[in-house]
């Protein structure tokens, strides 16, 4: 007889952000652009960028522990690590095993999961499903980005739009009618070509040449990345509401990614969703990509926000393309 599937729910969530803040008159004074257009464009004011010597596995441990902590846990007791990024420390051994080792998860597997700036979406639907089915108790999912790394710092296009941070969140079985109540996975591989990060795989490996023709670095079609963004994120909220069974009016959180203030903004009217309503951080710390979503979740848990019995709906988009949403009772 097939078992009965459990509710997954998230029991503790942390976040970190380099301390370094790079504000866009910073950023005047190294590409030919200005903080108004940078604001009136994406809404974005300043970002936080790691020092050299920090990568994203130093960001995952310490958001990491603050989740194990906030969940009331030890590390023992986690039994899968799995960590979205798009800046691995490095292309193998995944990220997720290094941070499995430094946190201690002596009984946890461990895999990275790439999904572009869907990957914490991704990661915590993933996730869920090993606690639905029975087979895993605790899971720690995290979202960490060490993008100043793979930018161009002289192409404006992109340099000014992104930043460093981690956010975690621990998965576990949650109360009957509460928790995750629906979620979805989207992808179309058509778009891939609009955001992306050509040379260092196996079709375009490492060479001289790549590395002067700018290809270890962040390419980005802007404009159609927006248009899709939009259209994404009030699709897939429409769908998962209709899932879970939940109104737009019963909504108490939306947290979308943070990559534009303009794309959430049209995303949230056209869900007709009250600006109290919508988790914004992009302004503070740019585009994290995977780290966004968890790092909204962890400053509104922080600051008291979020209720027990709250409905969040949470939605994710990227490169891939990919995107994913999913509803949540706290
Ligand atoms: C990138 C984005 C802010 C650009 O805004 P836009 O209104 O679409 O602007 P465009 O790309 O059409 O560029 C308009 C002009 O501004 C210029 N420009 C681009 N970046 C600039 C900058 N930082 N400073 C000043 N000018 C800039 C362009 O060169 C272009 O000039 P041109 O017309 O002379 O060529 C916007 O398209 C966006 O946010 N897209 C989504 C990106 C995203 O979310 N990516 C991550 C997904 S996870």
């Amino acid at each position: 007889m097939p078992r009965e599937l459990i509710n997954a729910g998230i029991a503790g969530v942390g976040a970190y952000v380099p301390d370094h803040v790079v504000t866009n008159e910073d950023l005047e004074i190294i590409v030919d652009t200005s903080s108004e257009w940078i604001i009136s464009r994406s809404g974005i004011r300043e970002r936080r960028i790691a020092p050299p010597e920090m990568a994203s596995s130093d960001f995952a441990v310490i958001a990491a522990n603050e989740a194990i902590a906030g969940a009331g846990i030890s590390a023992e007791e986690i039994d899968l690590v799995i960590v979205a990024t798009n800046t691995p420390d490095t292309i193998f051994p995944a990220t997720a095993c290094l941070v499995q080792d430094r946190i201690g998860a002596k009984k946890a597997g461990a895999f990275d999961l790439a999904a572009g700036c869907s990957g914490f979406m991704y990661a915590l639907i993933v996730g869920s499903q090993f606690v639905s089915a029975g087979s895993c108790r605790n899971v720690l999912v995290i979202g960490a980005e060490n993008l100043s790394k793979i930018l161009n710092w002289k192409d404006r296009r992109t340099c000014v739009l992104f930043g460093d941070g981690a956010g975690a969140a621990v998965i576990r079985p949650a109360a009957p009618g509460s928790g995750i109540l629906s979620h979805k996975l989207y992808a179309d591989g058509s778009g891939g070509k609009f955001l992306n990060l050509p040379a260092g795989g196996s079709r375009l490996p490492a060479s001289h040449e790549t590395v002067d023709n700018n290809l270890h670095y962040i390419h980005m079609k802007g404009r159609d990345i927006f248009k899709f963004a939009v259209r994404a994120t009030v699709r897939a909220s429409a769908e998962v509401l209709g899932a879970a069974g939940i109104k737009l009016s019963e909504v108490d959180y939306f947290i979308p990614h943070q990559a534009n203030v303009r794309i959430i903004e049209a995303a949230a009217k056209r869900l007709r969703l009250p600006a109290e309503k919508v988790l914004i951080n992009v302004d503070r710390y740019g585009n994290t990509s995977t780290a966004s979503i968890p790092i909204a979740l962890t400053e509104a848990v922080r600051a008291g926000r979020i209720k027990k019995g709250d409905h969040l709906l949470m939605v994710g988009f990227g490169a891939g393309l990919t995107w994913a949403a999913a509803v949540l009772k706290w």
